[in-house]
């Protein structure tokens, strides 16, 4: 086992657009981050991943760069960022930057160079290829609907974009591309910054061969084999380490749809030096179908214990996790793999947590879930504001492939924007999150979720948080102990151990509003019991091998 900062240390997303916006605009800005940093630090997180706050037109909330080197004006400036970065230290709180190299904004002077003459030298540091009879290159779809490639008169080349239109990708194959990459990040790392997270990095190696994709249901290709963990990943990794990471004291996190168990451990194993852990997508893609979230339906917890416990498993000799319910492209957590009506939004938010907490990685948390918001249901698509939304709701109603009604159900469920409604900081008017009119609007139910009651009331999410990350620096075995999964096949609750030395801990949670036999699995022996945590007043001396569990309770005990 070796013992890492960054192993044993909780990460806090900050959505900065939603966070907390210090100057009545509607929008989140650094100055507001700024005013929550004591929050921050009462709550006991050690890292901040902060996603984009560099220039950017706002095609995709800051997704798609203009400047990797300056500050959007919406968010501040370069002083408020230095401040920002010294306040947070002086608070012992790192920050991570989110890195989003696999594509830029159209309007980063890279590309309107690249774009202006097939001379450029700054040509290839994007994909450009011809036409095919007056087609694209490849059938390939783009995430945000529509091809992946856009045609481009003045060259009559098309370039690749696997987002929207406006965030071409970068070439990869370029050496000058990816030196000018390295330099970026070195001056980041030189200013202070702590470690990076890397927006969908196992795309930036496309294979160069440019292969169609097999078509399925809709109009495009599937490009993703020839993209996702393409042929030259690893050695890029590789060479960013060298070149700028294995320099520094580094936290580092890549983004990866599409990355199994088996590759999650050559992109973090110790020896490989590339990173120090993924985020995959396999948990939350559970109770996908036939149009992926568009067509939300129900998920197994069997299913979920399998992938979680794949991960766990596959990574325990060599590697290392990341764990996450939800961030700003997911549903909000309660109302995904909880339950946010309000007689279970508190106990279920918090055997989430709970779970999440106990197993082995480094857990994330995402703005507003230490509080338990929840998702948020406008009634019409008018009040959204995310692309993918947006483009997601026109291009399936549009081609009849679903009505406004089935994918508005999807939207409610499972929509980015549900993550992106403003922090709910109080009961004032717009939850106290802006002065102004909130860029989006802020979810009705702030007068019963936020965070001045939270931080009130002791028996609030908020509180069990803070012990939850209490515990994980008083026991070496949340952080290194090994994970066990028990009762396999249970429907209902997740059980799993995690060892380390002679100490046991043993993790019990219940998934179901309904109450539920726990019998305890005979090899599990133990002469005292010590409650860690849980969510349920619990009789200590209560005998535990076979017991009924209450609508989402969890339980962990240390056994020895
Ligand atoms: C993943 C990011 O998390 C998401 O918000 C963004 O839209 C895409 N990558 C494209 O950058």
């Amino acid at each position: 086992m070796e013992r890492k900062w960054w192993k044993e240390s909780v990460v806090y997303q900050i959505y900065p657009r939603s966070f907390m916006d210090s100057n009545g605009d509607g929008i989140g800005d650094i100055k507001g981050i700024i005013q929550k940093l004591d929050h921050l630090q009462d709550l006991g997180i050690d890292v901040i991943w902060l996603s984009p706050v560099y220039q950017s037109p706002n095609d995709d909330n800051g997704y798609d760069i203009s400047d990797y080197r300056g500050i959007m004006d919406d968010f501040g400036t370069m002083g408020d960022f230095e401040e920002m970065l010294e306040e947070a230290h002086k608070r012992e709180i790192k920050i991570m930057l989110d890195l989003v190299v696999n594509h830029t904004s159209d309007e980063h002077s890279w590309f309107m160079e690249s774009r202006s003459s097939k001379d450029s030298p700054y040509r290839d540091y994007y994909i450009w290829r011809p036409g095919k009879e007056g087609k694209p290159p490849t059938n390939w779809g783009a995430a945000f609907g529509g091809s992946a490639w856009e045609y481009d008169p003045s060259s009559d080349e098309y370039y690749l974009h696997l987002f929207s239109k406006k965030q071409p990708d970068l070439n990869w194959e370029s050496p000058d591309l990816r030196k000018a990459v390295y330099d970026m990040m070195l001056y980041w790392l030189d200013k202070g910054v702590d470690g990076f997270r890397m927006d969908v990095v196992n795309f930036i190696s496309k294979d160069q061969r440019f292969p169609d994709g097999v078509v399925t249901g809709n109009l495009y290709g599937n490009g993703s084999p020839y993209y996702m963990n393409g042929p030259r990943i690893h050695e890029f990794l590789q060479e960013m380490n060298h070149e700028v990471l294995s320099k520094y004291d580094t936290i580092t996190v890549g983004e990866m749809p599409g990355v199994s168990a088996e590759e999650g451990k050559l992109y973090t194993g110790g020896a490989r030096n590339e990173l120090n852990m993924v985020f995959h997508f396999e948990h939350v893609d559970v109770g996908s179908g036939r149009f992926g979230k568009w067509t939300p339906e129900p998920w197994k917890l069997t299913d979920l214990k399998t992938i979680f416990s794949r991960w766990q498993v596959g990574l325990e000799e060599d590697g290392w996790n990341s764990l996450y319910w939800s961030n700003h492209d997911q549903p909000r957590a309660i109302s995904r793999f909880g339950n946010d009506k309000e007689q279970y939004r508190v106990l279920s938010g918090k055997m989430l947590a709970t779970c999440l907490h106990m197993l082995k990685g480094t857990p994330y948390i995402y703005q507003g879930e230490e509080i338990g918001m929840t998702n948020v249901a406008f009634s019409a698509i008018e009040e959204y504001r995310d692309i993918e939304t947006l483009n997601a709701y026109k291009d399936f109603t549009e081609a009849g492939l679903l009505t406004p009604e089935e994918i508005m159900h999807a939207v409610h469920e499972r929509g980015r924007d549900n993550a992106r409604t403003p922090v709910q900081w109080s009961k004032d008017d717009n939850a106290g999150f802006t002065t102004g009119k909130p860029w989006i609007s802020v979810n009705p139910n702030y007068k019963e979720i936020n965070v001045e009651d939270a931080v009130k009331d002791s028996n609030s999410i908020y509180h069990y948080y803070k012990r939850l990350i209490k515990l994980r620096k008083q026991h070496l075995n949340i952080v290194y102990g090994k994970y066990q999964l028990i009762l396999a096949e249970d429907e209902q609750i997740y059980a799993f151990t995690r060892s380390l030395d002679n100490d046991l801990i043993l993790v019990i949670c219940n998934f179901s509003q309904e109450i539920v036999r726990f019998d305890l699995p005979a090899d599990i022996t133990f002469k005292e019991k010590e409650l860690l945590i849980a969510n349920y007043e619990v009789d200590s001396g209560e005998e535990i091998a076979s017991f009924n569990l209450k609508p989402y309770e969890a339980r962990v005990y240390r056994l020895k």
